[in-house]
């Protein structure tokens, strides 16, 4: 299936859609592993499954995802899952990162590709990262969504700050950050690099008010004029 048949199959209603990424970002995941051999993928947070579906047309494999919270999107990402075809390449583990992802490092498990979109909380992205070095084979990378936000920023500068096993890979991708795991984590027990930035503070508070439950005027036209400048839909 191509990814345009992909976008003319899924359904992700217009009033959620940030919640899904973005198909050009799709596309990227896409790309990237079409280029690669037969990568194993493993992903954390399944929202409407559009990078699902991209990574399994990419792949033509098996992709494992674990979600706790289907529900909440009406099943809807299993729904396009199946609709494109996919569906028996797909394992779908229906449970929290934090209770799936210890586990297979039990078992041993190992992947390429492993893509980080689940809890946005700096805890929730810092502990799935965690576990996610533990599953990756080397040279395989771990792609992290939504570089907007503070909490994602900040897991990012930990890597690049106390992990010289990983390497910031260059992409085009502006709100997405991709790490390949080059060399063995050689850190004693007492390494600790500080990481905490000051930079995007202010862009951050901004961030939180515009999103936050507090409504007036002021919030009222600059959520205006955002749509009026990039509309939801177009995204
Ligand atoms: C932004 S959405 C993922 C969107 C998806 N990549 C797509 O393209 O449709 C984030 C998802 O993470 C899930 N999530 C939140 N906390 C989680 C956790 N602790 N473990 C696994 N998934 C979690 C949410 O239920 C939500 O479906």
């Amino acid at each position: 299936m191509t990814t345009k048949e992909i976008e003319e199959t899924i359904h992700i209603p217009v009033e959620d859609a940030t919640t899904a990424v973005r198909a050009s970002e799709a596309q990227f995941i896409h790309d990237f592993l079409k280029q690669l051999d037969k990568p194993k993928t493993l992903e954390v947070g399944f929202g409407y499954g559009r990078s699902a579906c991209y990574i399994m047309a990419a792949t033509d494999d098996v992709h494992t995802v674990m979600d706790p919270f289907q529900n909440h999107y009406g099943r809807q990402a299993l729904k396009n899952v199946e609709a494109c075809g996919f569906g028996e390449k797909l394992t779908f583990l229906e449970e929290y990162s934090h209770h799936v992802l210890p586990e297979m490092v039990k078992d041993g498990k190992k992947y390429d590709v492993i893509f980080i979109d689940g809890d946005h909380k700096f805890d929730g992205i810092f502990v799935d990262f965690y576990y996610a070095d533990m599953l990756v084979n080397q040279g395989g990378s771990i792609l992290f969504h939504d570089t907007w936000m503070r909490s994602t920023q900040l897991v990012m500068s930990f890597i690049e700050k106390n992990r010289k096993d990983y390497r910031k890979m260059n992409i085009p991708q502006g709100n997405m950050a991709l790490y390949q795991k080059i060399g063995e984590d050689q850190r004693n027990g007492m390494h600790f690099k500080e990481f905490y930035t000051t930079r995007k503070i202010v862009k951050h508070a901004f961030i939180q008010w515009i999103w936050g439950p507090k409504k007036g005027p002021i919030k009222t036209f600059v959520l205006w004029l955002k749509e009026k400048i990039r509309p939801t839909a177009n995204r």
